[in-house]
Formats: structure tokens, C-alpha cells, sequence
């Protein structure tokens, strides 16, 4: 799936014409002119920015840090007690059912919904955690990484099914101090080893989705790889299955699905032996359709415990990451949501109904009916947005589609057919919610050849990742056309050679390698997290905030940095803007680091005790808003 429009065009020819772009319509000065490496740098330093906090100096160690001024406190380490009866952490002790009931590991996208729902309540709600995959290596004693099959038991692997999906936690803030409500009803685990999910929209019960298991193709057990994430404005939690690739045995060639997994990068050459250990339907050769059973975005409601997840199979199958949803004009809702993989898109769904504000019940079925969207970056500045609709275009049985279940299995086909641009791994997407501009974070991609670059992906070897700027035609989240500029280019912008570009005056401390999440606050101001800092030059992943405006427009200054071998996940705000909440994933995953020898015993540092994915709250000495 490499390179499907190349445009030969030169670097630095296609960042002025769309950085000359930009700045006509600022009114700013002209750029000053590009490096040979197509460096373009805005002449426009001077004006104070609005960023209040003094920046963290960078570093690489055991644990966290966070800028003076503000506290970070470990709120839910993995194996904290949940749901009830969850028994206490025991590092000794692998136990699936505890695990179930117990904060999941990798945890990855957060969500606050206030109590009561519907308010803005900033000291008590739920908090909603993706939990993204496990590590064997680092969970349990004993694992050997060169051989982790052989090293695993049933039980490691019923632990790894359980420590997988999402945590619901209600949470309470009394003074500076946030702590989990133990005995909250509302506390539960979402996981893929027993939790039932069903299936909802146009591949419901199709052909293509039914096992020997589930002759329905409604019912799937659990969800997986879930990443990135969305709220609703019903409330509810949109979680997007992401790599569920690696977790498939078997021969795909010998299925009928041979296309479709190529697609999807299934090999039957799984980094997880579960299928052998605990997961039959995981073998092809058993379930050959159970792929198309994952790779969708999934609905939780938070506010009913009893409530079954669903899986929303209009928004498309894909390693989807974030499901960033915003009410058009209209009423109509429109989720955002990039494919993570090299030379992958950037889609959006746009509902058929509107959202009926205080009228849950209404809102339920929203996401079933509506149309799926690709989108095309043109040179030109111009976004389309091409409908992935069965019998239009080339979305016919000519080409192997027979409905839009088919479509929908096989998105990412159908957008090849299209002519989508090729991105560098979309990952999270955000809405401004002072302006209405929507932000594309792109962390990488060093596959991307010289004759491969095209204005929206404008370096080759893109190891830094870039974050594009779009803007819909009058607010309309709907239309079926937008405009992007290049926001930044990531690097270090004293390395002439990494091309970078932010606004002027961006430190050594304060750039930023492989953006991955990210959120607004209140002001419009935007807080990035990273996954791939570059460590051996002593840089920490962390959390960077910048302007998107004015002389601090795209200025990132470092806020958090995440212990050893972390990235920064979920950051999330409570609705006043007092709290920040982060999720620190895999620390200590570092070679050579393993549960008896970790790189870090972050946070517990107590000996036998490996390193525990934990979220963090941040909060601001004396009270206040965060960044200010
Ligand atoms: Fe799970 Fe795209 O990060
Ligand atoms: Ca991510
Ligand atoms: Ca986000
Ligand atoms: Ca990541």
C-alpha cells in the first residue's frame, strides 16, 4: 500500500507554496527563504505568547516530571482494584479473573465525564481509560523475550486478555487530591476476554462477519487494541481498535478473505501466541473470519453499567486511531478518525441524523446511518472529501464490493479505489473549540522515498512527524470540502537537516519527535503528547502545549516528560481546565528491560515490583488553570 500518487515535486518548492499560502491569508510577512532542505521559519518573533508555565528542561530518566508549579499525582497504576471485588496488585500472583476486575495495562486514551451527566462538574466523574496491549515480558516473572511463547502459561495469556480493552473508574477530587471511588457501582472493565460486544450498522450479521462461534456475526467476544478515542456529545466513550493484526495465526492466503488481510497487514505471523495458548478463533485456519470481528470503533456508555459496548461498523475498518467527534451546524455529528499505518488515510464520518441534545435514548442509533468519508490533500491547498458509498464510483461489484457491508470491511481498499492521499500515519484528531479548525497529527513515516512526497507529507524519511491545519469551508464539518495548511514540521529546528518548522523561538527542550495525542483546552491552546522522543540523545517522551495563534502560534514548550522507555498518552482535561490527565504507557519498555530487571520500577520504585502503565493527574500548586 506504498506510494499511491506520487508527485514529483521538489521539497522545498511544495513547503513555501503552502506556506506562501498560509501567510497570505494571515497577512503575516513573507517567509523567509526555505533552506536547501526546505526549512521555512516564520518571521514574526516578538510578541509575547500566551503559554504561562516555565518549560521543563528535557532529560532521560527513572521517573516523571512536570514543569514548576504544578503536582503530578499516580491516580490508577495497572492491577489498581476497579470494579468490585477486585482484589489488591500482587506482581507474584497471575490471576485472569483478578486482572478483570483490576485497572488494565498500556493504558492509552482518557475520558472525564462529569457527575452529575450533562453537568461540568471538574471534582467528581468517571474516567474512561483505553487499554492497549499487554507486555509478557515486563507483566511476569520468568518470561523469556527471545522465546515469550514458550515462557507463557494459560493463565499469562487469560491475564493478558483480561488486562486488555478499557476501565471505567469514578473519581472524586478533594483538594488537590484525586482517588478512585472503590465502592462506585458505576466502576467496571471492559475487556476482550469476556465482555459481550455486539455489532451494529451495515456489516450487522453479514456473511462476512459470522464464525463458527457467533453464527449471528452480531456478538463478538471483546475488543482489542483499543488506542485512541473520542466522547460523544450523548456521553458516551468512542474507543478505536488499532493494531489488531498482530494477534492472527494461520495462513491468510488460504482464506477467502486473502485481499482484504493483505490490506490489513495480517500475515499469520502473530507477535502474541494466544491463538496457540488460550484463543482458538485467533488461528485462521479455526475462525477465518474472525479479522473482520476487530479494526472498528466502539461505543460505551459510561453512565449504565450494565450498558453492552458496540461496534459502530459504518465508521469503516481500519487500525483506527482516535474517533474525535464535533456537532456540526446542522446538528449532524462528524467523527474524525486517521488510519495509524504508514501510507494510510485520514477519514471522517458524517452522521444522516442529528444529535437531539438531553434525549440519549435518540442519539443511541446515531452513528449506524450515515457516510463515510476519505479525504484527498491536494497541492493546491484543498481537502475532498470522497464518499465511500457501495455503488458509486468505483465502489461496484466490478471491484468486488456487493454492499456497503463490503465497503465498510474493506475500507481501506475502497479508499485506495478512490484516490485518497497517503499520509504519514495518522494518529490523533482533534477540533479546535475556539476556532472550529480541525488538527491531524502525523507521527511519522521513514518509509516515505524522495519520489513519494507530496505537499500534505512533504519530507521524505519523515522520522519527526508533522500536524496539519484544516479548515472547514464556513464551520461546515459536513461539506464535502476543506482547506489544510501545514501547521508544524517536528524535529529539532536547530538541525538544519530534519527540515523542521514551528514558530520562532522553540527550545532545545521544547521540540518536539513523533506527536501522537493531543487535546485542547478551554483557550484553544494545544497540548501534544509524544511516542518517540529520540532517548539516546536524552530526550523523554512527553507533553508539549502551544498556541495555535499569533507569536506563540505552533511554539511547543515542554510541560511533562514520562519516565524511561514511556510514551504519553490520553491527555484529557477536566471541563474547568484545573486538571490535566495523563497516561503513561510502557514504561521500562527498553531492551534488555524485563520484570526482574526493569529499566525503571516506575511509579511504586518498590524492589519486585515491575513498572506499572499509570494515569497521572496534574494539577496546579495553589489551584488554577492549567498552562497558565
Ligand atoms: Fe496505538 Fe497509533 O498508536
Ligand atoms: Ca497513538
Ligand atoms: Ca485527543
Ligand atoms: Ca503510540
Amino acid at each position: 500500500m506504498i506510494g499511491r500518487n506520487p508527485e514529483a515535486q521538489t521539497l522545498a518548492a511544495m513547503i513555501a507554496a503552502r506556506t506562501d499560502r498560509r501567510e497570505a491569508m494571515l497577512g503575516l510577512a513573507a517567509v523567509m527563504a526555505g533552506s536547501a532542505a526546505g526549512v521555512a521559519t516564520l518571521a514574526t518573533a516578538g510578541a509575547a505568547e500566551s503559554l504561562g508555565f516555565a518549560e521543563l528542561t528535557k532529560g532521560y530518566d527513572e521517573t516523571h516530571h512536570v514543569a514548576d508549579g504544578y503536582g503530578a499525582q499516580v491516580l490508577l497504576r495497572w492491577g489498581d482494584p476497579v470494579a468490585a471485588g477486585a482484589p489488591a496488585f500482587d506482581p507474584a500472583i497471575v490471576s485472569p479473573e483478578a486482572q478483570e476486575a483490576q485497572f488494565g495495562f498500556n493504558c492509552d486514551f482518557i475520558a472525564f465525564l462529569p457527575l452529575p451527566a450533562g453537568s461540568t462538574a471538574s471534582d467528581r466523574g468517571r474516567l474512561v481509560v483505553n487499554h492497549e496491549y499487554s507486555d509478557p515480558v515486563r507483566m511476569f516473572p520468568g518470561v523469556n523475550p527471545e522465546n515469550i511463547g514458550a515462557s507463557l502459561t494459560r493463565d499469562h495469556v487469560g491475564v493478558e486478555l483480561a488486562a486488555v480493552g478499557l476501565s471505567v473508574a469514578e473519581i472524586r477530587r478533594d483538594g488537590a487530591a484525586w482517588s478512585v471511588v472503590a465502592d462506585s457501582t458505576y466502576n467496571r472493565r471492559v475487556s476482550l476476554r469476556s465482555t459481550v460486544v455486539a455489532v451494529a450498522g451495515p456489516a450487522k450479521g453479514h456473511a462476512r462477519m459470522r464464525t463458527i462461534a457467533d453464527a449471528s456475526g452480531e456478538r463478538v467476544i471483546g475488543t482489542l487494541s483499543n488506542c485512541g478515542g473520542g466522547v460523544t456529545p450523548w456521553g458516551t466513550i468512542l474507543s478505536a481498535e488499532e493494531n489488531f493484526h498482530q494477534y492472527l495465526s494461520g495462513d491468510p492466503a488460504g482464506t477467502l478473505e486473502a485481499v482484504n488481510y493483505d490490506c490489513v497487514g495480517i500475515k499469520g505471523e502473530p507477535d502474541y501466541p494466544w491463538w496457540a495458548l488460550h484463543e482458538a478463533r485467533f488461528d485462521l485456519s479455526v475462525e477465518p473470519n474472525e479479522p473482520n470481528r476487530f479494526g472498528w470503533v466502539v461505543e460505551i456508555d459510561p453512565y449504565d453499567p450494565a450498558a453492552q459496548p458496540v461496534k459502530r461498523t459504518a465508521l469503516g475498518r481500519f487500525k483506527h486511531e482516535a474517533a474525535t467527534t464535533v456537532v456540526n451546524g446542522d446538528g449532524r455529528v462528524v467523527v474524525y478518525s486517521g488510519d495509524d499505518e504508514r501510507f494510510e488515510y485520514l477519514y471522517k464520518f458524517v452522521t444522516a441524523g442529528v444529535f437531539a441534545p438531553g434525549d440519549r435514548a435518540a442519539n443511541a442509533d446515531l452513528l449506524d446511518d450515515g457516510t463515510l468519508f476519505v479525504a484527498r490533500l491536494a497541492e493546491d491547498g484543498s481537502v475532498a472529501w470522497l464518499p465511500l458509498v457501495y455503488g458509486e464510483g468505483p465502489l461496484t461489484q466490478a471491484s468486488g464490493f456487493s454492499g456497503q457491508a463490503d465497503v465498510v470491511i474493506e475500507a481501506r481498499r475502497a479508499a485506495d479505489l478512490l484516490g485518497a492521499t497517503p499520509m504519514d500515519r495518522p494518529e490523533d484528531v482533534e477540533t479546535n473549540p475556539v476556532t472550529g479548525k480541525v488538527y491531524v497529527i502525523l507521527t511519522n513515516n521513514t518509509k516515505r522515498k524522495a519520489d513519494q512526497v507530496d505537499a500534505a507529507n512533504p519530507r521524505a524519511e519523515n522520522t519527526f512527524g508533522h500536524i496539519l491545519e484544516l479548515t472547514p469551508p464556513d464551520g461546515d464539518h459536513a461539506a464535502a470540502a476543506a482547506t489544510w495548511d501545514i501547521f508544524l514540521l517536528a524535529g529539532d529546528p536547530a538541525a538544519v537537516t530534519h527540515g523542521a518548522k514551528y514558530g520562532p523561538g522553540v527550545t532545545a527542550d521544547g521540540w518536539i519527535a513523533a506527536p501522537d495525542n493531543c487535546a485542547f483546552d478551554n483557550t484553544g491552546r494545544l497540548w501534544i503528547a509524544t511516542d518517540g522522543a529520540p532517548k539516546s540523545a536524552g530526550h523523554a517522551d512527553g507533553v508539549f502545549a502551544c498556541a495555535v495563534a499569533g507569536a506563540g502560534r505552533a511554539l511547543t514548550r515542554r510541560f511533562f516528560s514520562a519516565p524511561r522507555g514511556a510514551e504519553v498518552c490520553g491527555p484529557c482535561f477536566t471541563p474547568d481546565g484545573t486538571t490535566l490527565f495523563l497516561a503513561v504507557q510502557h514504561p521500562g519498555e527498553e531492551d534488555g528491560s524485563t520484570f526482574a530487571t526493569p529499566s525503571t520500577r516506575w511509579p511504586d520504585f518498590a524492589d519486585g515490583t515491575p513498572p506499572r502503565p499509570a494515569v497521572v493527574a496534574i494539577v496546579k500548586a495553589g489551584g488554577g488553570l492549567i498552562g497558565t
